[in-house]
């Protein structure tokens, strides 16, 4: 099959390389004529695990093409995926719409035969109905189908959350349609993830709902793990007792510092303003984002109690800065807030991160950047890790001790099991002291 993406962000390249990695030829198109040229030489934009050998190799066996070239590419398409970037809009959250209509206008007027156009960016309910509205009326003789299939891979395990997909929504309401989307994804589910047909307001809604649920489960935990540490319980063991209800499942329950990234925080606010639009508001998921907001703030003030409220002019370590651990992404990373607030109480901050610093450096000022996380450490009051990179897992704890000025670390996810850090004035989250 002939397949044409528009958008090389993460959803678009991840996709791109890996159907053509399934044997389709696939032409990945975006309007940045300098990122075009730089994929051409396989140098990929972002750091993702596995990514870069996997867009190289079908490079070179002529399966994946990059181009800016709309009017080329779409002319002998099957199937052309939208995957071009739905901003918050500033001011009010809703999804900024602007980029996925711009790239239907212009798709429109180049189609030569029969195609299904898919939205593959988040986009809220009856996005797939305006973007058909906007091809016919730019093309009234296309010949096409708009569906939706919303993508739910992860940052850092990209390739193999698309490759192994624990469903595939197919959201479309005509039989062709449909049957070119089974086609397209015949060679995953040979595997047998399921493939669920909707109609495609339901496949729409389904991609909120699903990372609003992911944001509720963080959210309830996270509670959860202020109970705990004020009844004394812990909260990896309530995680654990609650997980193997199989009604509950026992993965998103890791209490933190709140969650961040591209999409959790993004399409949690759009779904509330998308139920607000309804007059069928979400008010739970009102009280997610109020408590996430929350918790990044009241993280910078554990540190400090861990400090015994005397912060200023002290030099705290932090580990980790960007939203998770296998990504440079720093997009709504706890980082962002927990850092200047320590720095508004007059802290020294030094910071280390295996990926993320070169973009932080542009979004965290005053911060004293190191190369490693011992390099980090030295001379500081206090050690904080904030993502759980695997390199900040086996610390060596005797040398940090001789390395730091007084032997606190503050475990903002827990990395570590608590009679390891015995010698250690060590906080962590959601479970007694040591
Ligand atoms: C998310 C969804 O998981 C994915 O299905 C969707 O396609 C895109 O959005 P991603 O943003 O890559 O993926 O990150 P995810 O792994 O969901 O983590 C989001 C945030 O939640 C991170 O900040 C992470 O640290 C935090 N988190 C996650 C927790 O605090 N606790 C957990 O148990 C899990």
């Amino acid at each position: 099959m002939h397949v044409v993406i528009i958008g090389t962000g993460y959803v678009g390249l991840v996709s791109g390389a890996c159907l053509a990695d399934f044997g389709h030829e696939v032409t990945c198109i975006d309007r940045d004529k300098a990122k075009i040229e730089r994929l051409k030489k396989g140098v990929i934009p972002i750091y993702e695990p596995g990514l870069e050998a996997l867009v190289n190799n079908n490079m070179k066996t002529g399966k994946l093409t990059f181009t800016t070239r709309t009017d080329i590419a779409v002319g002998r398409a099957d199937i052309i995926f939208i995957a071009v970037e739905t901003p918050a809009r500033q001011g009010d959250g809703r999804a900024d719409l602007s980029c996925v209509y711009a790239a239907a206008a212009e798709l429109a007027q180049h189609i030569k035969s029969y195609c299904v156009v898919i939205n593959k960016s988040t986009v809220p309910i009856g996005t797939a109905d305006e973007v058909e509205a906007i091809m016919q009326k730019t093309n009234p003789e296309a010949d096409f189908d708009v569906a939706s299939n919303p993508e739910f891979l992860r940052e850092g395990t990209a390739v193999r959350d698309f490759k192994c997909p624990d469903r595939i929504i197919v959201g479309a309401d005509t039989e062709r349609a449909i049957a070119r989307l089974k086609t397209l994804y015949h060679p995953l589910c040979l595997d047998k993830p399921p493939l669920l047909c909707t109609n495609r307001r339901t496949a729409e809604l389904i991609k909120y709902a699903a990372n609003a649920f992911l944001a509720l489960k963080i959210g309830f935990i996270n509670q959860v793990a202020d109970l705990c540490e004020a009844a004394k319980a812990d909260v990896q063991q309530v995680a654990r007792g609650i997980g193997l209800d199989k009604r509950i499942g026992s993965e998103f329950l890791n209490a933190g510092p709140g969650y961040g990234g591209s999409c959790l925080p993004k399409d949690t606010l759009a779904l509330s303003r998308i139920a607000h639009d309804f007059s069928a508001p979400m008010t739970i998921i009102d009280a997610v984002i109020a408590a996430n907001d929350q918790r990044k703030e009241a993280m910078a003030r554990r540190i400090t109690d861990a400090l015994r409220g005397d912060i200023k002019g002290k030099t705290v370590a932090v580990l980790g800065l960007t939203f998770k651990p296998e990504t440079d992404d720093m997009r709504e990373a706890p980082s962002l807030v927990i850092i200047p607030g320590l720095q508004q109480q007059g802290a020294n901050v030094r910071a280390y991160d295996p990926q993320g610093m070169k973009t932080a450096k542009h979004l965290l000022k005053d911060v004293d950047y190191c190369q490693n996380a011992y390099e980090c450490m030295q001379g500081a009051d206090a050690v904080v890790i904030l993502t759980e990179w695997n390199e900040f897992r086996e610390l060596d704890k005797t040398y940090m001790k001789s390395l730091l000025n007084q032997p606190v670390l503050i475990d903002l996810r827990n990395t570590y099991a608590l009679e390891e850090l015995e010698t250690f004035a060590y906080h962590s989250v959601g479970r007694p002291a040591a």
